[in-house]
């Protein structure tokens, strides 16, 4: 009897636990016409974040970038990229001729922890010295005379409101970042400033937030890239808009031309978005609540959070995993590449995910279907962040008219002339989660080709663009500074 009433328990704490895969499957669903509507709300946004400030969750930052790097960019430049976990410096050695980057060195610096949550001038007196080191390191004696200034350019990935192409105020902390006492002030001029004080002869050429300086290098290996997206810690945007198109700024831009326009689209928003309760708590309980929604279902920063919080329920309402883990109540304990590491796991009997679950979570021993439950998590929560993201993607082609065959189908033919040619669309795409997480690679992919329809997807190539934001940087301050030469002459 003792036998008999275990195995009841254990099929009814099997069935609870179903039950809450189904509720996360159906909370979770994107079928395509779901998604197509997620596109629409997308170019709707856009349209009304361009018409005026504030007219829309989606802040379309102006960037003050009207000319990307053509491949004549001659010289040494330094770049130094920030987000929230690591900054990298580099020096790029750039040859004057199409696609020739000569050279280029990084180096990966993580930031220590009190830095993220200290004061403006700790956080940049710390990142100029080590970016003084860097070049103390890399330069011959005879690369830099000592009066002569080093150009810079600074990626920053935070939304910037940009008063020029190298300077600009921060306007909220997003990700991790939470330094207060910087939103407001210019960001450029407080690097400048730590650079004096700490000896470094080097002047911020550009500004820019990292899906522009991904968007600079794509075009400067392909001319037919016209957006760009990053996903990472967190998700973004930008891409090239008609100046004509940029309302808000009429009479300020001359209307030929164009602009780079930094939609910071992780703020994006709209009841058509499929949220569960998940989402809502893991909203509530941030230290952002209301903001960054889209960032919250896509990037790397939640992912694995929206796992966690999953498991834990499971946890919580049956015995598959025996007692509740502490652990699994401590927020972002899970992180994306754990979960990329479980839901990648070809190993017969799961082994990674063991070994995760066990280790990070202090969850021992579950047996092979349980494992292969947590894995189907993985999948469902990833799933829906790639083709939110690929329904992202597919606005901005739909805001600027590169979603379709120059004619439909039906009206080519009835010309009775072949269908006319798509141009070809090149998009860059930077950050772990894409170049990291086979599975949401896959996912993105084949949710645009669903959205798009294969005839209009086969001309849109996602091109990942490693280091692109940093490398982007210097090609912009490069560019930059040129053009200042010629005002100057
Ligand atoms: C966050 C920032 C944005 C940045 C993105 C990717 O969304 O607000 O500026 O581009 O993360 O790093």
């Amino acid at each position: 009897a003792v036998m008999v009433s275990r195995r009841m328990k254990r099929r009814r704490g099997w069935r609870k636990v179903v039950t809450v895969l189904e509720d996360l499957e159906e909370g979770c669903a994107t079928p395509v016409g779901r998604l197509r509507q997620v596109v629409d709300a997308m170019a709707v946004e856009m349209h009304a974040g361009l018409a005026s400030e504030g007219g829309s969750k989606l802040k379309m930052l102006l960037t003050y970038v009207h000319n990307l790097p053509t491949g004549m960019e001659k010289g040494i430049y330094y770049a130094l990229d920030l987000d929230d976990t690591n900054f990298r410096v580099l020096r790029v050695k750039l040859g004057g001729q199409r696609s020739t980057i000569l050279d280029h060195d990084v180096e990966r610096q993580p930031i220590p922890q009190h830095l993220m949550t200290s004061t403006t001038e700790e956080l940049f007196d710390f990142i100029a010295t080590k970016l003084k080191d860097f070049v103390e390191r890399q330069e011959n004696v005879s690369e830099f005379s000592v009066e002569e200034t080093r150009e810079l350019g600074f990626t920053f990935s935070f939304p910037v409101k940009q008063n020029s192409s190298s300077t600009g105020t921060l306007l909220k902390c997003t990700k991790g970042f939470s330094i207060e006492d910087m939103v407001g002030r210019d960001v450029s001029q407080c690097l400048q400033e730590a650079m004096s004080r700490n000896g470094l002869n080097m002047r911020v050429a550009a500004l820019v937030n990292d899906t522009v300086g991904t968007l600079a290098l794509g075009h400067y290996h392909d001319q037919d890239t016209v957006a760009s997206v990053i996903f990472g810690t967190g998700t973004n945007a930008c891409y090239l808009e008609r100046a004509d198109a940029i309302i808000k700024c009429q009479g300020l831009l001359s209307t030929s031309g164009g602009m780079v326009v930094n939609m910071e689209w992780g703020n994006f928003w709209s009841s058509h978005l499929p949220r569960t309760s998940y989402d809502v708590d893991l909203d509530c309980e941030s230290p952002n609540p209301n903001d960054q929604g889209f960032e919250k279902m896509i990037s790397g920063m939640y992912l694995g959070d929206i796992v966690r919080r999953v498991v834990l329920r499971m946890s919580q309402e049956s015995d598959v995993f025996g007692p509740v883990s502490s652990r699994l109540l401590v927020p972002f304990i899970l992180r994306t590449p754990m979960i990329a590491a479980m839901h990648d796991d070809d190993s017969p009997n799961l082994m990674e995910v063991a070994r995760i679950l066990r280790d990070t979570l202090q969850i021992p021993d579950v047996p092979l279907n349980v494992r292969k439950l947590v894995v189907k998590v993985c999948d469902v929560v990833t799933r829906r962040a790639a083709r939110l993201a690929a329904a992202g993607i597919v606005g901005i082609l739909k805001k600027i008219g590169r979603d379709r065959n120059g004619g439909t189908a039906s009206s080519s033919k009835a010309k009775g002339g072949s269908q006319s040619k798509m141009r070809r669309t090149v998009v860059a795409v930077e950050g772990g989660l894409y170049t990291n997480y086979t599975m949401f690679r896959e996912y993105l992919n084949e949710a645009m080709g669903e959205i798009l329809g294969e005839d209009v997807a086969e001309h849109v190539v996602i091109r990942d663009m490693d280091d692109g934001s940093g490398i982007g940087a210097a090609l912009l301050a490069a560019s930059h500074s040129a053009s200042l030469a010629i005002d100057n002459i």
